[in-house]
This record gives structure tokens, C-alpha cells and sequence, in this order.
């Protein structure tokens, strides 16, 4: 006999009422169990869209989510276990050096990850363009490689938060995705069944992000690390601008690759400074002191990427794919390079082959935008802006129309933008 059921819960939540803790476990706990049918979930995923949820409320969806699968049991290490979580980009690469970076300053970071969906990259389809390189891993094999190497990135396992799997695959096709209380115990409940005791959050603003304003992206910023807070993680989010890419490599192997100069004492400046920034918040919360720019500039941290590739059967020395076409994008008119849109150029290495539209979809390793200029630079008109890559030829034209409009050149300077635009400590 179960104790409530789902037209009540909707009903409340549909009037504006507080969902008590016992009915939250119930309804997520339900859902999982599949008594609670996917067009109810739908009533109530919308209702709480429009309605919010109270932070009690949501610090407590969040833990009925964690509890609906396995925590990871990692054995006690060492060394201190820190997480980054970015709520996704365009050129968002910083999972790749930063995992290396912190495990060298002498972290353990486990980072569990997803694929791409839509126009942000995922950072799993990005490593997996190393030969070799195997995503799958064993809670065994997640445990040893923290042991022994400290920074792991895999894909996270079917047992990690079902519920977030689940409400996720319907919030996607209910419109209720933007909602967020729902992001906000998305994000937190995966990280949270992966047994990460601090977490730094890249919370990205502006045109390439999910949250498109800073009034919007503060409030998730908030929301995620009060759930923090009330889950005994210690977190911090960083507000960050997500209005252009960053770097100039857009796509999976290409990010690789300027990941790889990053590591190894190069790479362009806004990767480094983010990178820089967010294991500095890092290294903060696991209670450790390096100097992850001078770490960086020695480009000793390259080491520990090539041992986190090995131990995965990527190959590090491995010449990367390359695509069969490449097409140059060429600069309208003299002048300064004011805006390079971020979620259009998201969109175009998606079209290129870079991204996928359904999760079954498998992606082109090489395609892929390379930039040849970033704001505020002067171009002449016909020079190349950007290299599109793909190993389809019919996908360069769409991708061109996607960038028509993404590329603002004009007479006078452009006023800097700062990449960091806050940083909320919990
Ligand atoms: N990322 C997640 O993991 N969940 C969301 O709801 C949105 C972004």
C-alpha cells in the first residue's frame, strides 16, 4: 500500500503549497520504482517549474534523488577528493587540464561525466577522439586510478542518481528543463552520489549557457550552493561569462589539442586564467597550497595527463583524428572583432559533426571550429576568422548560416569583458 499518491502531490504543488520530506521521498523514490507514471512526473515537473520549490524543498528532492540509486563507495584516501562541475559551454575544455593540474597539486579529483547534448560538447566525447582512451570504468577501477594517478574522468555509472537519469530524459521533452530547483538538484545529486567532499561549480552566463542573464544564473549559483550546504559538501560557485567561446578551439579532438598546450606551459589566455582560477577555489576547499599558474607555466602537469591517459588505454603520443574538410571563414570588413557569438558557434561544431542530436548518435571526432582571432582583436576583411572541420562536406554550408550574424566587426575598440564575472563561497 503506498502511503500518498501522485494527484495529491501534483494538486499541492499546482496550488503553491510546500511539499513536505516524506511526500518528496515518496514521489521520487515512486518514480524510480515506475508507480508513479512519466505523465504524472510531467504534471509535477511542470507544476514545480512555474511554481519553484522552497530551499528546504529542494535540498530535500536532491537527497530523495541521491537515495535513489548507489552512492560510489570509494575507500578513504589520502588525499583530499574535490570536484568542478560546469553547467556546460562552448569551447568549455577546462575539465581536461584542470583534472591533471589539481591531481598533480596533490588532490584526488573523480570526475563523472556526460556526453554532449545539443551545442555544448561533453567531455567525455572530447577525450574519447584519443585512440584508445575507454570512458568506461569499473567503481574498482575509478577507485585505484584516484589512488595511484588522482585524477579520473569516466562516464558515470547507470546506478549513480537513476532518478536524475529518468526525470532528466522527461524534463527534456516537457520543456521543464529550465527550471531551477530541478537543475540545481540535478547537477548536485550526481555529484553528491559520487562521494566528492568539496566542489567547485563553473556556473557559465550569457548566450552559450543555459542561463542566458545574471540575474537567472546568480539564482542557480545560489541554489547550488545552498544544496551544497545543506548535503555537508563544501562548494563554491563561480560565476563565469559564456557570451563568446573559450579559447579558440570549439569541438572534441581540436579541444584536446588546446588542452595539451595548456598543460604543457601554453594555450590561450582565457583558458589558462579560468583553469587557474577555479583550482585555485579548488585547492582552497581541499585544504591544500600550490600555485596552480606557476604549476601550469611548467608545464608539469602534463605529466599527470599523459599517466590519466595511459590508465585508460589512451594512447598520449597518438597523432589525434583529423577531418577530411576543412573550411576557412573569412572576416566581413576591416575593424575590431566586437562579438563572436557564443551559442552560434556552439551550434555550428554541432552541425559540423562535433555534437549529436539524439544520445544514440555517435559524433565525428575531428570536426570541430578552430578561431584564428578572439575579441577585441583588429582583422581585415577576407582574412580568416575561423577553420570549420568535418568529415562530412554537406554540413560546412548549414554551418556557415548558423554563423551568419555570429560575427560582429566594428570601427572602434571593444570594451573588455571580464571572465569571472563573481565567485559565491558557501
Ligand atoms: N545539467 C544537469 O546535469 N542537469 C540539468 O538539469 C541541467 C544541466
Amino acid at each position: 500500500m503506498e502511503p500518498f499518491t501522485a494527484v495529491e502531490i501534483i494538486r499541492e504543488k499546482r496550488d503553491g503549497g510546500e511539499l513536505s520530506p516524506d511526500r518528496i521521498d515518496w514521489i521520487v523514490d515512486a518514480y524510480t520504482r515506475g508507480v508513479v507514471a512519466e505523465e504524472q512526473m510531467s504534471a509535477l515537473a511542470m507544476a514545480i517549474y512555474l511554481n519553484g520549490m522552497t530551499a528546504a524543498e529542494t535540498a530535500r528532492w536532491t537527497a530523495a534523488m541521491v537515495d535513489s540509486g548507489e552512492r560510489l563507495s570509494l575507500p578513504k584516501l589520502v588525499k583530499p577528493l574535490v570536484d568542478k562541475h560546469s553547467t556546460g559551454g562552448v569551447g568549455d575544455k577546462i575539465t581536461l587540464p584542470l583534472g591533471p593540474l589539481l591531481a598533480h597539486c596533490g588532490a584526488a579529483v573523480p570526475q563523472l561525466s556526460g556526453r554532449g547534448l545539443g551545442h555544448t560538447g561533453g567531455t567525455l566525447d572530447k577525450l574519447e577522439s584519443v585512440p584508445g582512451w575507454r570512458a568506461g570504468l569499473s567503481a574498482a577501477e575509478i577507485a585505484s586510478q584516484l589512488a595511484e594517478i588522482g585524477a579520473v574522468v569516466a562516464a558515470a555509472t547507470p546506478t549513480l542518481a537513476p532518478a536524475d537519469r529518468k526525470l532528466y530524459a522527461l524534463r527534456d521533452v516537457t520543456a521543464t528543463v529550465e527550471s531551477i530547483p530541478l537543475i540545481a538538484s540535478s547537477i548536485m545529486s550526481k555529484k553528491i552520489a559520487e562521494g566528492t567532499s568539496a566542489l567547485v561549480l563553473d556556473v557559465k552566463v550569457g548566450s552559450g549557457a543555459f542561463m542566458k542573464d545574471l540575474p537567472r544564473a546568480r539564482e542557480l549559483a545560489e541554489t547550488l550552493v545552498s544544496i551544497g550546504a545543506a548535503s555537508g559538501v563544501r562548494t563554491t560557485a563561480v560565476l563565469s561569462d559564456m557570451s563568446a567561446p573559450i579559447g579558440y578551439a570549439i569541438g572534441n579532438a581540436v579541444e584536446v589539442a588546446e588542452s595539451v598546450e595548456v598543460l604543457r606551459g601554453g594555450g590561450p589566455a582565457d583558458v589558462v586564467e579560468l583553469t587557474t582560477v577555479l583550482a585555485e577555489e579548488m585547492l582552497r576547499l581541499a585544504g591544500l597550497s600550490a600555485d596552480p599558474a606557476g604549476v601550469l607555466a611548467s608545464g608539469a602537469a602534463y605529466q599527470t595527463w599523459r599517466a590519466m591517459l595511459r590508465a585508460q588505454d589512451g594512447d598520449p603520443d597518438a597523432p589525434l583524428p583529423a577531418a577530411a574538410h576543412v573550411r576557412e571563414l573569412t572576416a566581413p570588413a576591416d575593424g575590431y572583432l566586437a562579438e563572436l557569438d557564443a551559442y552560434s558557434f556552439g551550434v555550428a561544431a554541432w552541425r559540423l559533426g562535433a555534437g549529436r542530436t539524439r544520445k544514440e548518435d555517435p559524433v565525428q571526432h575531428a570536426a570541430g571550429i578552430v578561431l584564428n582571432a578572439k575579441r577585441g582583436a583588429w582583422v581585415r576583411a577576407g582574412e580568416p576568422l575561423a577553420w570549420l572541420h568535418t568529415d562530412t562536406e554537406e554540413a560546412i554550408e548549414p554551418a556557415l548560416a548558423e554563423l551568419e550574424g555570429a560575427v560582429t566587426v566594428t570601427a572602434t575598440e571593444p570594451e573588455p569583458r571580464p571572465l569571472i564575472i563573481d565567485v559565491l563561497r558557501g
